[in-house]
């Protein structure tokens, strides 16, 4: 399996920490942000990765990461997204990286406390489709917000005022190749963006999208709030180890 990192968009939510540099290139207490989920890749045993930047300084990536050599790889692939198309409009560009394998996407502002590695294991048993990761939130309007029967997924809705349930949809989605035909067909949303959320529902109308519930707290970094909640996050982590 390969892993494809999310790392583009203009990350406004953050203006102005955010007007010269890419969000995912902001510190988080001793690291920049994103080498939280090419680490959580790494773990979970993938050693293939693409990073999708875009926006601003995306060259800095390059001197940051030069060819993962710190992260234990033997190379890494970069690409660019041109425009602020949204989480989808990025992964497009993966198809040719992917090369009919299936794939680990992770937002490059997700951090999670604990490996994906059984998760990753069990997607790889899977005949085919989809799998997300679900975790209980106080807040669950933030995010995607699944409905659930039994093992399968039957609904997520992207940022609902009313919340069905208080699952947040995990920025880490693993796929097959049917990924970037369901992309091709996407239509921007309100916002003006190509909605993850619209491909997994696609997978949901097969009946194809499988989820475990994750371990451990996670949190997204793209607001004040979270990425200094992230922030803190990992400080008690290390201070504790
Ligand atoms: C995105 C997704 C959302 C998901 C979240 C996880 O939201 O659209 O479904 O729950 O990431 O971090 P965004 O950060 O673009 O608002």
């Amino acid at each position: 399996m390969k892993g494809v990192v999310l790392a583009g968009g203009l990350g406004t939510r953050l203006y102005p920490l955010t007007r010269v540099t890419n969000k995912h290139l902001l510190p988080i207490y001793d690291k920049p942000m994103i080498y939280y989920p090419i680490e959580t890749l790494v773990r979970a045993g993938i050693e293939q990765i693409l990073i999708v930047t875009g926006g601003n300084n995306a060259g800095e990536f390059l001197r940051l990461l030069g060819n993962g050599r710190q992260f234990g790889l033997r190379h890494i692939n970069y690409t660019y997204q041109e425009g602020e198309g949204g989480i989808a409009d990025a992964l497009k560009l993966a198809e040719y990286f992917a090369d009919q394998d299936k794939i680990v996407v992770i937002l490059g502002d997700n951090i999670l406390e604990k490996d994906i590695t059984d998760d990753v294991k069990s997607f790889a048993a899977q005949r085919e489709g989809a799998k997300i990761l679900l975790r209980e939130v106080s807040d669950p309007g933030r995010f995607g917000v699944a409905e659930v029967q039994g093992d399968k997924v039957v609904n997520i809705v992207e940022k609902p005022l009313v919340p069905k349930t208080n699952l947040a949809v995990v920025g880490v989605y693993m796929y097959d190749h049917k990924v970037f035909d369901f992309v091709k067909k996407l239509v921007p949303s309100d916002r003006g963006e190509l909605e993850i959320t619209d491909v997994n529902n696609a997978y949901i109308k097969k009946g194809q999208m499988t989820y475990n519930i994750l371990s451990g707290w996670w949190t997204d970094a793209g607001t004040f709030e979270s990425l200094f909640r992230a922030n803190k996050l990992i400080a008690e982590k290390k201070l504790k180890s």
